[in-house]
């Protein structure tokens, strides 16, 4: 089995991404900029929102974090869209998800005008994917392509399966691999006999949510598996947590050619694609 290490691949993207910003800044254009707006106090939204931040800084590109209180109104968050979209200094805007409750999440998405969503998940970049136009396309997804080609070079005809069916993960990933040129089964929780397909998968990309769900014993020997799961767990002792994927590690390891792990799999190439459709929305301003 080989270990496919997203943290070197993204690295490689950051300094590619970089070195790009420090020659656009060489032509004398501005820094690529992005407006992140975090709403409430979700803890691991705060420490994506670090994160990507500070993936920002060392790539040269400004960002601007509009932090608001839970309790925000959603019209008011509506303007502030408004407020990003018309400002020049403004490339990218990325409101981070989950909202609160009170505000409709898909009303502030549609707000964000597309050539700024570097997240890729207006409707408008919904539908460019789906029909194949260029556009800007889902992060995760994407270092998930980025991925699996670098490890397996041309898709043609792989029988790639897709689990999960999310707006964010599973239906821009079936896109992608369908562009690519593999034959794409999407599964998600209503299908039947998941190990079976899993069986005929060459390619596996598993993005369900559900700690190490996935075991060795339904995968095809010499298959390539992505694992897109974050899944805060008890550790065995009983003191502290730990993360896992959606796939059994240990069990996937003694059966896949290639696998990512979790942490440092898809996590990193996600934060890096984020620059990467950053400095494509500057470039195109
Ligand atoms: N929440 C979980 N993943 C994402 C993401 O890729 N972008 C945003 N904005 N919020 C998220």
């Amino acid at each position: 089995m080989m270990l496919i290490d997203g943290k070197a691949h993204a690295a490689r993207l950051r300094a590619d991404i970089a070195q790009a910003v420090i020659a656009r800044g060489a032509a004398g254009a501005r820094a690529p900029a992005l407006a992140v707006v975090l709403v409430g106090d979700d803890p691991a939204s705060h420490v994506y929102v670090r994160n990507k931040i500070a993936a920002c800084a060392e790539a040269g590109i400004t960002s601007i974090e509009h932090r608001r209180d839970a309790d925000l109104a959603e019209a008011e968050l509506l303007a502030l869209v408004e407020s990003l979209n018309r400002d020049a200094q403004v490339d990218g805007i990325l409101v981070q998800l989950p909202l609160p409750a009170h505000i409709d999440a898909q009303k502030v998405i549609a707000a964000i005008s597309p050539d700024k969503d570097v997240d890729g998940f207006h409707p408008v970049n919904a539908g460019r994917l789906a029909t194949g136009l260029d556009g800007f396309v889902p992060c995760t997804p994407l270092g998930c392509l980025r991925l699996l080609e670098s490890t397996l070079g041309d898709l043609t005809g792989a029988e790639a399966l897709v689990i999960g069916r999310s707006n964010i993960v599973g239906r821009p990933m079936a896109s992608l691999l369908i562009s690519a040129s593999a034959t794409v089964t999407v599964a998600h929780s209503r299908s039947r006999d998941l190990p079976g397909l899993c069986r005929r998968a060459d390619i596996v990309v598993a993005a369900v949510g559900r700690p190490e769900m996935l075991r060795g014993s339904w995968l095809k020997p010499g298959s390539t598996v992505i694992d897109v799961g974050i899944n805060r767990v008890a550790k065995e002792s009983g003191t502290g947590t730990r993360l896992v994927g959606d796939v059994c590690f240990t069990e996937a390891a003694e059966v896949a050619a290639h696998i990512t792990p979790v942490p440092g799999g898809v996590g990193p190439m996600t934060i890096a694609c984020l620059l990467e459709n950053t400095l494509k929305a500057a470039s195109q301003a």
